[in-house]
């Protein structure tokens, strides 16, 4: 006979009606998966609010943290989201009194991680977190349980759907960046305010968590260079095509001898790279390990239903009496983390240079490069059509051999002094993978 895990809710938006319509409808396949889960307990903050789902039976709270230091049950899902506030409150209330936690909350994971798992590992319950990194995509589990015995060198995913769209609309249609954001926000990929999506915040977040677990190193939100998509234009974007590339905007963790490199950024990728091709909303990580290789995940990174099978895939888990660390070493095992700048890595690097209607100045821009020893490795000029009132009359796009973001960044200010140069150029780095 199986043990029935009894399961309280906090949060009925997007992923909790999920979460409650999958416990539900599903129980069948559930129980015939070896889980016997029964849902008694539900809060959030309107109690009259329509839902669409049934909470016929289900016990109101009034409190999240009421519900979640209740004696009727055995796992607390936290779905209310927010860094801090109500929800880490009442998940510290469950992990007190050693129930087990499962969230979606990559920002209160970011923020709170280690000290939360400490709190659950020295009661020995469990804190589960599918759903809070790629949605539906089971990398949490595939990197923690999967590649437990390896060391993983590198993690590069595309982590924001919502970015992921905006760029692959920009390629496909050749649109601005305000164009693709209003298509984002009328298909729901994007918040009315889109800032912490396109900012790349969200998906630095998300890296945060992933290299905690993959490096076994305290990692933090806030300790590493994060740039979002704002300012990829349409040039760019056929620029980088007419080059032979896609931007896309990475999340990249690496391990070098010095410590852990991590950033956020717009980058090109070569166009016949699997990355490059992952297009759309979706979600798309790989992990390189050894001795276990390059692994690829790929699927819904957010939405209701992807994200509620997350969640639904961590209870599971539970009930099949699935426990050990939250990240992959004990959190009191967990090392400090030594940043390395990405500045000092060597990469090839894109440049955009508007012009103005000056001669020379494509001589002028290799001669500024070579006096920094970066050499050229191609060039295009297209032709611009809407020149007017700070407008280039002419553009320079270009890919570098390997330098470093210094050097880059010191050549492109003394390009942006020139009488040619119309503004500062644009600088991209280019990801290249083996
Ligand atoms: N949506 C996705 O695709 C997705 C994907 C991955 C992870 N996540 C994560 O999943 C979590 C939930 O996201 P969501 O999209 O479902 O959010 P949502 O639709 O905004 O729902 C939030 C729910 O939390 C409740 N709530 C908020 N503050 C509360 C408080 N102080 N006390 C009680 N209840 C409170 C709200 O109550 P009312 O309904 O009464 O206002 C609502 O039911 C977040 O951490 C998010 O980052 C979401």
């Amino acid at each position: 006979m199986m043990k029935e895990v009894r399961v309280g809710i906090a949060g009925l938006g997007v992923v909790g009606t999920g979460v409650v319509e999958l416990l539900v409808n599903n129980n069948d396949r559930l129980r015939r998966a070896g889980a016997a889960l029964r849902l008694v307990g539900v809060s959030a903050r309107d109690r009259g609010k329509d839902r669409g789902v049934s909470l016929d039976g289900v016990c109101w709270f009034d409190s999240p943290e009421e519900l979640a230091g209740s004696d009727d049950i055995d796992v607390f899902v936290e779905l209310m989201g927010g860094a801090s506030g109500p929800a880490y409150e009442a998940v510290q209330t469950a992990l007190r009194q050693g129930k087990h936690v499962v969230t979606a909350n990559k920002a209160m994971l970011a923020e709170h991680g280690a000290g939360l798992a400490a709190m659950a590992e020295h009661k020995g319950s469990s804190l589960l977190y599918e759903a809070a990194v790629a949605g539906g995509i089971p990398v949490i589990r595939g990197v923690r349980e999967g590649a437990s015995a390896c060391r993983v060198d590198r993690l590069v995913g595309l982590l924001n759907g919502t970015c992921n769209y905006m760029l692959t609309k920009m390629t496909s249609s050749g649109w601005g960046y305000d164009e693709a954001l209003r298509e984002a926000q009328s298909l729901g990929y994007a918040e009315a305010d889109p800032s912490f999506d396109v900012g790349g915040a969200d998906a630095a977040q998300k890296l945060a968590i992933l290299s905690t677990i993959a490096f076994d190193a305290g990692i933090r939100y806030g300790s590493f260079p994060v740039e979002g998509i704002e300012k990829v234009t349409a040039e760019d974007i056929a620029g980088a095509s007419k080059l032979g590339f896609r931007i896309k905007l990475l999340a990249v963790a690496q391990r070098s001898e010095d410590g852990c490199e991590l950033r956020v950024h717009p980058a090109l990728v070569k166009e016949d790279h699997p990355v490059a091709k992952a297009d759309g909303a979706d979600n798309f990580v790989i992990v390189e390990t050894d001795p276990l290789g390059r692994l690829t995940f790929s699927g819904p990174g957010a939405g209701k239903g992807p994200t509620a099978a997350a969640v639904v895939a961590d209870l599971v888990a539970l009930s099949r009496g699935v426990s050990g660390p939250v990240y992959n070493a004990l959190s009191t095992d967990l090392q400090e983390a030594t940043l390395v700048s990405p500045d000092k890595k060597a990469s090839r690097f894109y440049l955009r240079v508007g012009l103005k209607d000056v001669p020379g100045a494509i001589a002028g821009i290799s001669e500024t490069l070579a006096q920094k020893s970066i050499s050229i490795d191609s060039l295009i000029q297209p032709s611009v059509s809407a020149s007017g009132e700070g407008r280039p009359d002419a553009m320079v796009m270009l890919v570098t051999h390997e330098t470093t973001m210094a050097e880059i960044r010191a050549a492109a200010d003394e390009i942006r002094q020139k009488a040619f140069a119309l503004g500062a150029p644009s600088i991209i780095r280019i990801e290249d993978f083996d």
